[in-house]
């Protein structure tokens, strides 16, 4: 072992003594290689990524993209900006880019808690940037969904005090997979955006056959839309994301990104563009997801596993009558899974991968 490796270790030791998992530190092993990152025996099922991307034509853009990341990228981040005003009929006014939609969901939830309150959200829904808000001084007021896992709009409005600085609504939801019937929730973000903000998480909206409300974000001040490239476009790691407002809140969100025209790289903005243009990938994405989706389904519900039904491209299920020990099945047959959401029904959620993962699932638990 030479003295760079033994160096790691004591670093990475170190890192273990603070506390912190070796994602949080910073390591470069020359053993390392994207094989060992991303093991081609596993299937993960875990984080709603699409597990057919990213598409060709963003794979091409990237690589001609990387010559040319010695330089800023401002003005291919600027020309994704006016593409997505373009598809979303909106002014590049009225659009923030960030490094993944979670990095939207962060400035907003600064910028709620730069005032004291609370702030409104489903459970379970979407929540790592709820720590942001409470570790800011803002109270949680959380609103069980209803029977059906779906947001209770009427009880979220009355949870709604005077005190109440913003207002969370997933749509659809994620862990769910439900969504919100477009007219009410139209008159909810109406309601609930005289008194807070509302911010609405678009991540998953591309695998429905919903409208956007992004129309409303021309007059609405209150109103921000969280969308990704993560989910449909297939660019987790690519990490794009933004948010569409009126361009006021616009400007009042870009004063908490330190030089926000260079949120993305050159490579992302790029990635990003492609896909846009690449709806042959796009459409089937939707078709795949949509079989593979009504297969696991049907399978999990033979198996005894009764499922919420999904618009998305994961599945929430109830594992209060599956017999067999379910996360023990899913790690001896090398799949990635989450976690318990709610213990009463034990509901738990699952990534609708390929075809031929869903099989190797129906084939683990069953
Ligand atoms: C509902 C929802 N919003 C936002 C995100 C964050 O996605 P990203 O930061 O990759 O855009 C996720 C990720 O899983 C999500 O499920």
């Amino acid at each position: 072992m030479n003295n760079r490796r033994n160096w790691l270790k004591q670093v990475g030791l170190g890192i273990a003594g603070l506390g912190l998992s070796s994602f949080d530190s910073v390591s470069f092993d020359e053993n390392f290689s994207l094989q060992h990152a991303f093991d081609e025996d596993t299937i993960f099922l875990s984080s709603n990524e699409n597990p057919y991307g990213p598409s060709p034509m963003a794979k091409n853009a990237m690589i001609e993209s990387l010559s040319k990341s010695n330089r800023y990228g401002m003005e291919i981040t600027m020309q994704l900006a006016r593409a997505l005003a373009e598809k979303n009929q909106v002014s590049s006014d009225n659009i923030i880019m960030s490094p993944g939609s979670s990095a939207i969901l962060d400035i907003v939830a600064r910028f709620a808690g730069m005032q004291k309150g609370n702030f409104v959200t489903a459970e379970p829904t979407f929540n790592y940037w709820g720590s942001v808000a409470e570790a800011l001084g803002l109270k949680k007021i959380g609103v069980s969904l209803t029977d059906d896992k779906k947001h209770d709009l009427d009880t979220i409005l009355k949870a709604i005090t005077s005190e109440t600085r913003l207002v969370y609504v997933c749509n659809p939801n994620n862990p769910t997979g439900t969504i919100c019937e477009h007219e009410e929730l139209k008159s909810f973000i109406e309601r609930a955006s005289q008194n807070a903000l509302v911010l609405l998480d678009e991540a998953y909206l591309e695998f429905t056959d919903e409208k956007s409300m992004t129309a409303m974000v021309k007059t609405n001040k209150n109103l921000i839309i969280a969308k990704t490239f993560s989910k449909i476009y297939g660019l987790a790691g690519a990490r794009i994301g933004y948010a569409l407002a009126h361009s006021d809140t616009i400007k009042k969100l870009k004063q908490l990104q330190t030089w926000a025209g260079i949120a993305l790289s050159v490579v992302s903005s790029s990635a990003a563009l492609a896909s846009l243009n690449d709806n042959t990938f796009i459409d089937s994405t939707r078709n795949f997801n949509k079989d593979a989706r009504t297969y696991a389904i049907t399978e999990l519900e033979r198996i005894g596993i009764p499922c919420i039904p999904s618009y998305t491209n994961f599945i929430y299920f109830s594992l209060k009558d599956y017999e067999k020990d379910f996360f023990q099945q899913l790690k001896a047959a090398n799949i990635i899974g989450t976690r318990i959401y709610e213990t009463e029904g034990e509901w738990s959620r699952i990534t609708v991968g390929t075809m031929d993962e869903m099989k190797a699932l129906s084939k683990a638990l069953g």
